[in-house]
């Protein structure tokens, strides 16, 4: 059964580790993500964009092969599905659908309406035992379409969308989706250390997972980042596989081509990159 995201990340938060978010794109990405969490012991959060959702036909078809994934493959670490980067309505959708955790992403408003927006989504939360998280500055990069420009957010802000009783808290410290550029400056600790003295036991979340350096990782961890989202690395990792898989000529198989096993190498591979996520933010054997 799928659980909201707020025990788990409160226990993370308290252990000092992180929980990974890894975004689902099909059933392959999605089956590697369970098998790795169930393997290791970890608890875990599959998260889905509204442009994932889509291209899986809706957010009902996302719930359906999920609910149906917990209960074949025999999954009873915690497992959250949630929305990553909703719009409002967007977020409305995967509540109606049956998404345990939302994310409404309400950063290129102004404050106060980042702010009316986020309560009324709270409210409903709160009601169905949903978790909800909310973003404050945006992050850099670029996510189905929207460029953020990745600024430092504004402790003052962010205490004022926490105050409204988010789960958890998305703060910008300088952190982009994607691959980070040669001449990235790192993250600013000093942002979230700032942030977190304003926020206190809220569980910070931390975008953009993809190729920050391990010591950034666990010093973000130390000052309070208890949720990593991770997506481009799988797919790099599962793009290459696959690559790699035709190149070899192995897709010839001369009896019929069978999108299993064109689909095996890369589900393989994003496997390993979840595991190795995993280790890395301390969340193997949390379950
Ligand atoms: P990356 O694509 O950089 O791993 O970031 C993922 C993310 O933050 C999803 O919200």
């Amino acid at each position: 059964m799928l659980v909201s995201a707020k025990e788990m990340l409160n226990k993370a938060r308290d252990g000092k580790y992180a929980v990974g978010q890894f975004n689902i794109n099909n059933l392959e990405w999605t089956k590697s993500v369970l098998a790795v969490a169930e393997e290791l012991r970890s608890p875990v959060i599959l998260g889905v964009s509204e442009g994932a959702g889509k291209y899986m036909t809706g957010f009902k078809t996302v719930v359906g092969m999920v609910n149906g994934m917990l209960e074949e493959m025999n999954i009873t670490v915690p497992v959250a599905l949630h929305l990553d980067h909703g719009t409002f309505e967007g977020a409305q959708k995967c509540i109606r659908a049956g998404f345990s955790s939302i994310m409404f992403d309400g950063s290129h408003y102004p404050i106060a309406e980042n702010i009316e927006k986020t309560k009324i989504l709270v409210n409903t939360c709160d009601v169905l035992g949903i978790s909800i998280e909310a973003e404050v500055g945006s992050i850099g990069g670029e996510e189905d379409g929207v460029v953020g420009m990745g600024e430092c957010a504004d402790p003052k802000e962010c205490k004022a969308i926490a105050d409204l009783g988010v789960t958890m808290l998305a703060a910008g410290i300088g952190n982009i989706h994607g691959k980070y550029p040669a001449n990235w400056p790192g993250l600013s600790f000093e942002t979230l250390e700032a942030v977190k003295k304003e926020v206190g036991d809220m569980p910070l979340v931390l975008h953009g997972g993809t190729g920050i350096p391990a010591e950034m990782i666990k010093k973000a961890i130390s000052l309070g980042v208890a949720k990593i989202n991770v997506n481009t690395e799988c797919q790099l990792s599962f793009a290459d596989a696959t690559r790699k898989y035709i190149e070899a000529g192995k897709d010839q198989q001369g009896k019929g081509f069978d999108p299993r096993k064109l689909l095996a190498p890369g589900a393989e591979a994003i496997k390993a990159t979840v595991k190795e996520k995993m280790e890395l933010f301390g969340s193997v054997g949390k379950a």
